[in-house]
């Protein structure tokens, strides 16, 4: 078989309706409905390479070589397109992110959209954007979202099959231009408990889940609202309150899913304090340590600034709504 090879960028995005818990395992389908915003600043870039003499699938993420658990997961993506394709080759993929994977920065999402493009296109199956989010969610449910740019929501879907469980667009990248989020960093290494794991151990034993899923329904209302209305204030307060509700789930549940550093709620205490003395800045965290200040685009370097002076902070990275995935001519092999 000649070799096929292609090669795809997806943005990270950041929940601000967050989606924690599924109610289908094995198809990934998610017990409710999420919004984000695509990032500009971070992203992966993946290449695919079909064929060739290969023996088995090789697997490079940032020059190291995957194995166990993280091999596995991809193999079975790879699998899953050589079977949508009706191809047999092994692949070589290559993979790149251009910030710490694993440390809460959403590496899975970008990681699996790119992923899903390069290996669907270099299999010459040509996706569109709602068939993409599809195959994207099989191999990680926030990569559902990485296929568009701007805000984004995933729908949850009724089908039993998954079939309606995808992404829409809800506004562009150019829709809203003051908006800014600065994620600071306060550790890579990679976390402990993976959301898979940790989302499993939440639906089953915390007494909060219930409550979580019943404010679910309104907060995507008044999010999609502030969206529309490109208002700061309302995204903001639903964004922090949704993201606290959902680490109240993590928190009680056994065993306990703790995600949290000193430098964490160092950042939360500080964006509350700078917020009541009258900046415009609101936090959000998804499953992992590092905070996300949602804010306006005169604030933003300034807010950095303040972020990386905080202890435990390493780094704080400005971004815009960024664009949604697409194909590259620059291969990594
Ligand atoms: O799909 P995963 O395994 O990347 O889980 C994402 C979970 C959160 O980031 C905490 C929330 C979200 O909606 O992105």
């Amino acid at each position: 078989m000649t070799a096929l090879k292609a090669t795809a960028i997806a943005n990270s995005n950041i929940a601000l309706v967050k989606y924690w818990g599924k109610r289908d395992e094995r198809l990934l389908l998610p017990a409710n409905s999420s919004i984000s915003v695509t990032l500009d600043d971070l992203y992966t870039t993946t290449t695919v390479e079909f064929g060739g003499k290969r023996r088995a699938d090789r697997i490079q993420l940032d020059g190291r070589e995957l194995l166990g658990e993280e091999r596995t997961r991809v193999v079975r993506h790879l699998d899953l397109v050589r079977k949508l394709a009706g191809i047999k080759g092994k692949a070589r993929v290559e993979s790149k992110n251009n910030f710490p994977t694993a440390a809460g920065l959403a590496s899975s999402a970008s990681g699996f959209c790119a992923l899903s493009l390069a290996a669907s296109a270099a299999a010459g199956m040509g996706l569109d954007a709602r068939n993409l989010s599809i195959l994207s969610r099989l191999g990680s449910g926030s990569a559902s979202r990485s296929v568009y740019g701007g805000f984004v929501e995933w729908v949850k879907g009724h089908q039993r099959d998954g079939s309606d469980s995808c992404a829409v667009q809800l506004a562009d990248e150019t829709h809203w231009k003051d908006f800014r989020l600065v994620t600071t960093i306060v550790t890579s290494t990679k976390k402990k408990i993976s959301s898979r794991a940790g989302m499993r151990e939440t639906v089953k034993t915390s007494p909060l889940y219930k409550t979580w899923l019943e404010t679910i329904d309104p907060d995507l209302k008044a999010i999609r609202k502030g969206i529309r209305q490109r208002n700061l204030t309302q995204v903001g307060e639903i964004a922090e309150v949704n993201c606290l509700k959902m680490h109240a789930t993590m928190m009680t549940t056994t065993p306990r899913v703790l995600y949290w550093q000193p430098a964490t709620m160092e950042v939360i205490r500080s964006v509350v304090d700078w917020r009541a003395s009258g900046e415009r800045c609101w936090f959000t965290i998804d499953g992992g340590p590092n905070v996300k200040v949602l804010c306006r685009a005169k604030d933003a370097r300034r807010l950095a600034r303040k972020l990386e002076g905080l202890k435990g902070v390493k780094k704080a990275i400005v971004c815009k709504p960024g664009q949604g995935a697409r194909l590259s001519f620059k291969h990594l092999f």
